[in-house]
């Protein structure tokens, strides 16, 4: 069965690796995730934005992942990335995810503090873990779109005082990553993830993974990121592949064979992440 992330991140934080979650799309996106985790025997975090719940319907997303964690030797998770509406949290809550992250970061400190403490008491009562966001991770990420202007970071006393208020088990705090390819390199504040982390025991979630540079995200999990977000690098490689296919075979027809290139790379990259942050070898 698809298990909550909240004991496998709280054994992350406690030694110091990573959980990779990854935002997956298709059928074939969910297998390759889920092949890497098993291959480099590595927990794993399926996750699906808004968009793909609503592309998919949270059943049929829940109904693969379930699958997936009952085959696998490791233990698998599914969570609901950066959702800003209660009843859609509560109808993957029945469909089965075991992990969601309430946005209602773009609100003051107070809105934010009631409406996270709110899907934390119906999340808690299911088993269900619960991530939730402060500050401002820039970027866009599905309907969700912040200008570097109005990114903004996470205060390290705001911080506590969020966790005692809404008892949530993971928190994702702006550090300077962003959702999307960088121009250039992130600029991260790394004081301000071991101030943050000081403050805050419970695992922080590092959001906008992709493009940031493997130092840095090695430097981001030794100060306590217990989860690291990648959505944009896989879509991109996967629908590259598919491109690939089809300029050398533009008559090519069978979804069986074109989208394998694809289900491939993805799932190497993937096993690289792992590896990156130390997940590998921890389940
Ligand atoms: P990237 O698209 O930069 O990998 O960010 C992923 C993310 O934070 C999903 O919540
Ligand atoms: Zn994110
Ligand atoms: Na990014």
């Amino acid at each position: 069965p698809l298990v909550s992330s909240t004991a496998m991140l709280n054994e992350a934080r406690r030694n110091g690796y990573a959980v990779v979650a990854f935002n997956v799309h298709t059928l074939e996106m969910l297998q390759a995730v889920a092949e890497a985790a098993e291959e480099t025997e590595s927990p794993l975090i399926i996750q699906t934005t808004v968009g793909t719940v609503k592309h998919l319907g949270p059943e049929y997303v829940a109904a693969a992942a379930t699958v997936a964690a009952d085959r696998s030797r490791v233990p698998i998770a599914l969570h609901l990335d950066h959702c800003t509406d209660f009843s859609l949290i509560v109808r993957c809550i029945r469909a089965g995810y075991t992990s969601v992250m309430i946005d209602a970061s773009m609100h003051p400190f107070e809105e934010n503090v009631r409406q996270t403490a709110k899907v934390t008491e119906i999340a808690h009562a299911a088993g269900v873990n619960v991530e939730a966001e402060l500050g401002k991770v820039g970027g866009v990420e599905d309907d969700i779109v912040v200008a570097e202007h109005e990114a903004l970071l996470a205060d390290p006393d705001e911080c506590a005082l969020f966790l005692e208020r809404t008892g949530v088990d993971t928190l994702a705090p702006a550090i300077g990553t962003a959702h999307g390819i960088y121009k250039g390199e992130p600029r991260i504040d790394f004081e301000r993830i071991a101030k943050i982390a000081e403050r805050v025991p419970v695992p922080l979630v590092l959001h906008g993974g992709s493009g940031i540079p493997e130092e840095q995200v090695k430097r981001c999990v030794s100060l306590g990121m217990a989860k690291m977000n990648v959505a944009t690098e896989l879509r991109i490689l996967f629908s590259d592949a598919i491109k690939r296919v089809f300029a050398e075979h533009p008559e090519e027809n069978d979804p069986r064979k074109y989208m394998v290139p694809a289900k491939q790379a993805l799932k190497q990259a993937a096993a690289a992440k792992m590896r990156l942050t130390g997940a590998a070898g921890r389940a």
